[in-house]
């Protein structure tokens, strides 16, 4: 079986067909749980575009759509994640991926006896996002390891969007030394500024309106780092703005370094927010040049 040049993906389900398939090299991956909006076309384009102008027009450009169930906190939030493979091919197709991996949990993880190696994201999955989530990380290193070892991709594409997820992804690639390259891709933002997200679709007009201000607040951030205020005055400031809209429930708001530490003077600094707003839990950030 060879992968072919047209819009229509192969869509394959297990490790053996995907192991047929003649998948030429650079091999651009792009893992995603499904319900994939234009944050996902724009990975998936620039993994298109990487293997189009890497002089092997034959590369190969692979998505995998895998609702992990491990990196789930709330069983909930699992059983009502939208499974919505019809579209999410056609958003494939358009963008001219060639091969779509949708596995059942059984082939990622094959025997539950016998654990897959679990990656510790260490204590950098612990704050942030892995303090209100525990274990969340190591779930996500330990599927996203699962996922290079089976797709072999010689660079993966991720969204700045989940901009921890991203720097973690890049620590493990170093520490493991995996033969692999990572690439950040711009988070993709609707008119008012929010991050498009799928869990957008859980939120209510009015929601929507309230949860465009997380963005307000990463800009305010960067307007205040030119008018040259200190970290801290505007952390406050930007806590004390999000804080006072009533249908907001912030959980942090922080201004880091790149590596998400402590910034030391003169480092670029990546301001980080999340809240709950109408029940759903939302992040975004921004990189803020000083
Ligand atoms: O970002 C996501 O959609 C998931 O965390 C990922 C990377 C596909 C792992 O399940």
């Amino acid at each position: 079986m060879q992968a072919t040049k047209t819009s229509t993906p192969l869509i394959v389900h297990t490790k053996n067909e995907l192991n047929v398939i003649e998948r030429k090299h650079p091999i651009a991956a792009v893992f995603t749980m499904g319900a994939l909006h234009e944050g996902h076309a724009q990975l998936m384009d620039e993994a298109r575009k990487y293997v189009d102008q890497s002089g092997n027009k034959a590369g190969t450009v692979i998505v995998t759509v895998f609702v992990n169930p491990t990196q789930f906190d709330d069983p909930e939030d699992f059983a009502k994640y939208p499974h919505t493979l019809e579209s999410d091919i056609e958003v494939c197709a358009k963008s001219h991926v060639d091969v779509v991996f949708v596995p059942k949990v059984s082939e990622i993880y094959p025997d539950e006896n016998v654990l897959a190696e679990r990656i510790s994201a260490g204590p950098l999955g612990n704050i942030l996002e892995g303090a209100a989530r525990p274990g969340h990380f190591d779930a996500v290193l330990t599927v996203v390891n699962r996922l290079i070892q089976i797709t072999k991709p010689d660079v993966m594409f991720f969204g700045e969007k989940d901009f921890q997820q991203l720097v973690l992804v890049r620590q493990m690639v170093t520490q493991l030394d995996l033969p692999v390259a990572v690439i950040g891709v711009p988070t993709v933002r609707d008119i008012d500024g929010l991050a498009l997200s799928s869990r957008n679709k859980k939120l209510s007009t009015n929601s929507l309106k309230d949860a465009s201000r997380l963005y307000e607040a990463l800009t305010l951030a960067q307007q205040r780092i030119s008018e040259g205020k200190s970290l801290t005055d505007i952390e406050t400031e930007c806590t004390s703005y999000l804080q006072a809209i009533r249908e907001i429930e912030l959980d942090y708001f922080e201004i880091l370094n790149e590596s998400l530490q402590v910034p030391k003077p003169n480092e670029k600094l990546r301001a980080v927010v999340a809240a709950k707003i109408g029940g759903v839990r939302l992040i975004d950030n921004i990189s803020i040049e000083r």
